[in-house]
């Protein structure tokens, strides 16, 4: 038997030996030169952590709440596409495994189940991309702001990447997209994605839905103040995973500034990248509410399914809980500013 995985990277071998190539390197690569893919995981480990000394650490307390609903620990389920290609359950397995943890799920809008089915699946707050999330009791809506157009993933146009039907989006567009041969990924995305989106859409959308808004994929100053002037819920500091606009900035690297941007109006969370403890430890120092965790998850659940799921969350809460130890805290708002030192930091 293959031994046994210590760290939540140790799940992506077991994930590229599980599955065909075509759909492993879909669901691991990121746009063009895939430098920011590489950025946002050595940009975390570019940031040391000033531990203080002699706390009483006996009892650590992890637990935090977003939006009002409380979960375990501020590490949450990011939205990926087509869970079933990674194992049968799809996302049916990664929401059980989601509410077992005690965490929120963002269901992805190019799902392999549709919304009612994984509402269907569980008892468990979850959020969703679209506004029919309301009828099926999913508590936000999180709008991808990113993806006015398909990102480059040249790995995908290399393999020929074939997408499996769209569930969401069944009786709505047309849901038949022939790729003359070659991936049919950019086609779908030209049947899904509205380049025309823009900050008007979210008024209207916050007009149609009492359900709160957060945008992800905002990476400036200058569009959180525009996310607290349309009456976002909160923001996502997101490059989805470095499979848009590569040479976009690691996600780590512009949280202060959104942070600082939003003064605390809206709850800020970041995404990319986390594969440690001492990551969602990191990002919280530097005034993130939580983390969201992506390619780790889809990892997790190709290996060992439900329970790998399981594993890669409980992973990273025990990391994040010995972090929070090692380094002096014992509740979330214990972590603070001074508790990291960052590239910028040595260089003033
Ligand atoms: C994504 N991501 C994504 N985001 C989104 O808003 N809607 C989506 O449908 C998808 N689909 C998707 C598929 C796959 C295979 C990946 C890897 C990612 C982006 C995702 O929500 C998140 O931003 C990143 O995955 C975070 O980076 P890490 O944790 O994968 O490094």
């Amino acid at each position: 038997m293959a031994s046994e995985p210590v760290n939540v990277s140790e799940f992506e071998a077991l994930a590229k030996k599980a599955l065909p190539k075509m759909y492993f390197d879909f669901y691991a690569g990121g746009a063009e030169d895939e430098y920011t893919l590489k950025d946002n995981e050595e940009a975390y480990q570019r940031i040391t952590i000033r531990p203080r000394v002699l706390v009483d650490v006996s009892r650590i307390d992890t637990s935090t709440s977003i939006l009002g609903y409380p979960i375990s620990s501020p590490i949450m389920v990011a939205p990926s596409a087509l869970h079933q290609l990674a194992n049968p359950e799809g996302e049916l397995a990664t929401a059980r495994a989601s509410a077992a943890s005690n965490t929120i799920m963002i269901l992805s809008f190019s799902s392999s189940y549709n919304v009612e089915e994984v509402a269907a699946s569980c008892d468990a707050v979850r959020f969703f991309q679209l506004y029919r999330a309301e009828r099926s009791g999913y508590k936000a809506i999180v709008l991808t702001v990113d993806c006015p157009r398909l990102g480059r993933r040249e790995a995908d146009i290399r393999n020929r990447m074939i997408v499996p039907k769209l569930k969401n989006v069944e009786g709505f567009v047309s849901n038949d997209v022939d790729a003359g041969g070659g991936s049919n990924l950019e086609a779908y995305a030209n049947s899904t994605f509205d380049p025309t989106l823009s900050w008007k859409d979210v008024a209207w959308l916050k007009s149609i839905t009492s359900l709160p808004i957060l945008l992800k994929g905002i990476l400036t100053h200058e569009d959180a103040l525009k996310a607290v002037e349309v009456g976002a819920a909160g923001v996502i500091v997101s490059n989805h995973g470095a499979r848009q606009l590569d040479y976009s900035p690691a996600t780590i690297t512009v949280v202060e500034e959104v942070v600082r941007a939003v003064k605390g109006k809206i709850p800020v969370i970041v995404d990319g990248g986390v594969r440690r403890g001492t990551d969602v430890f990191k990002a919280l120092a530097l005034g993130a509410q939580a983390v969201l965790v992506g390619r780790p998850i889809i990892y997790g659940l190709a290996a060992k399914g439900e329970q790998g799921v399981k594993q890669v969350i409980q992973m990273l809460k025990d990391e994040f809980e010995l972090t929070m130890a090692l380094a002096g805290c014992t509740s979330l708002k214990d972590i603070t500013r001074s508790h990291v030192r960052t590239d910028r930091d040595r260089f003033q």
